[in-house]
């Protein structure tokens, strides 16, 4: 059986698609792809400089692509709020695919304007409050899928439900791990809500394996650590799988026919290789955890999903 790669990918005419952290590593060529089959495209990033150099290499690489940069700061709530109530003039009331992607990994303890921890803020209460944000869309487009970038470092923690934003002690590699684990198991909840809803959205999440991008180096820049930076960079360069190969698994889970709903999708051998179900930690499976994850979410960013 042929390996699923990008020339899997179905004909995206007449989709459209919001992926988040658009601008670089995993979430470009995700982007990338996605327009290239024929999909309208936002790339959401926080930075205008890095979002309009993205879509200048995706319109130099694809020639033919739909594709704008509009600004997201997942950090911030106000600008996620402002991002969704922007996509009006975009595709309507649609919308065929939400990716959500971005992130940042194992980061000196920052706070987001809401005064979240910043891991647990930015990968999943951002998007958290962005899906819910633009539910109405996603229920009003058959066929509509949400896919949650997630990683394989997610089965180090499970979260602390009575300390998700790490105030009383903050350890970088923990929160990381237990903000991917929120990111699984906001799936499995959603996939939860969307079948008792009886929607056919389809919510599914994925991981990358390990891939070359500057996700590894970015707190180590923000201590002007260079040292680390430079073994990293070494790593990066003879262990890790390219952002192309990094994508396979977001990619699948888009577009592959038959998904199942709550479904986790990354390299076959882990680390890398084609896209396939992966192992994913017990906890991001229990339905009161997710009820119990989705509650707080619900408070700490203000946005209630109405799945009617
Ligand atoms: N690479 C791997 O080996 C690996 C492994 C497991 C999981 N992942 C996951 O894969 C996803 C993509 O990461 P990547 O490896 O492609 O790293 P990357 O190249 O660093 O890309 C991360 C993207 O997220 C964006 N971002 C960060 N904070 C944001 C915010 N507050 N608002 C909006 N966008 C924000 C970044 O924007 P800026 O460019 O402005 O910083 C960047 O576009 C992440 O969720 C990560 O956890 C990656």
């Amino acid at each position: 059986m042929t390996r699923w790669n990008t020339s899997h990918i179905p004909d995206q005419t007449g989709r459209s698609a919001v992926v988040t952290g658009a601008n670089s590593g995993i979430g470009y060529v995700t982007a990338r792809e996605l327009a290239r089959r024929g999909a309208r495209v936002v790339l959401a990033c926080r930075n205008e400089a890095r979002g309009g150099a993205a879509l200048d290499r995706l319109r130099s690489e694809v020639p033919t692509a739909e594709a704008e940069f509009r600004p997201l700061d997942l950090a911030d709530l106000a600008s996620v709020r402002h991002f969704a109530a922007s996509l009006d003039d975009f595709a309507g009331d649609r919308l065929d695919l939400l990716i959500n992607n971005a992130g940042v990994m194992a980061l000196p303890y920052r706070t987001t304007a809401d005064g979240f921890e910043m891991q647990f803020g930015t990968n999943h209460l951002g998007h958290f409050a962005l899906t819910g944000l633009l539910l109405p869309r996603l229920l009003a487009t058959p066929g509509a899928r949400v896919v949650t970038v997630s990683s394989f470092l997610h089965a180090l923690a499970d979260l602390d439900h009575d300390d998700l934003n790490s105030e009383r002690s903050y350890r970088r590699w923990i929160a990381y791990a237990r903000s991917k684990s929120a990111n699984l198991l906001f799936v499995h909840e959603l996939a939860r809500r969307l079948a008792a809803a009886g929607s056919q959205v389809l919510a599914a999440a994925a991981h990358p394996g390990y891939a070359a991008t500057n996700l590894q180096t970015a707190g180590l820049r923000m201590e002007g650590r260079s040292a680390a930076e430079r073994v990293i960079e070494l790593s990066n360069r003879f262990l890790a799988q390219s952002p192309d190969g990094g994508a396979l698994g977001t990619l699948c889970a888009a577009t592959a026919p038959h998904m199942r709903p709550d479904a986790f999708i990354g390299p076959r051998a882990g680390l890398r290789g084609a896209p396939a179900p992966s192992f994913r930690a017990p906890w991001t499976r229990k339905d009161a955890n997710g009820e119990r994850l989705w509650a707080a979410s619900e408070q700490l960013t203000g946005v209630r999903y109405d799945f009617s």
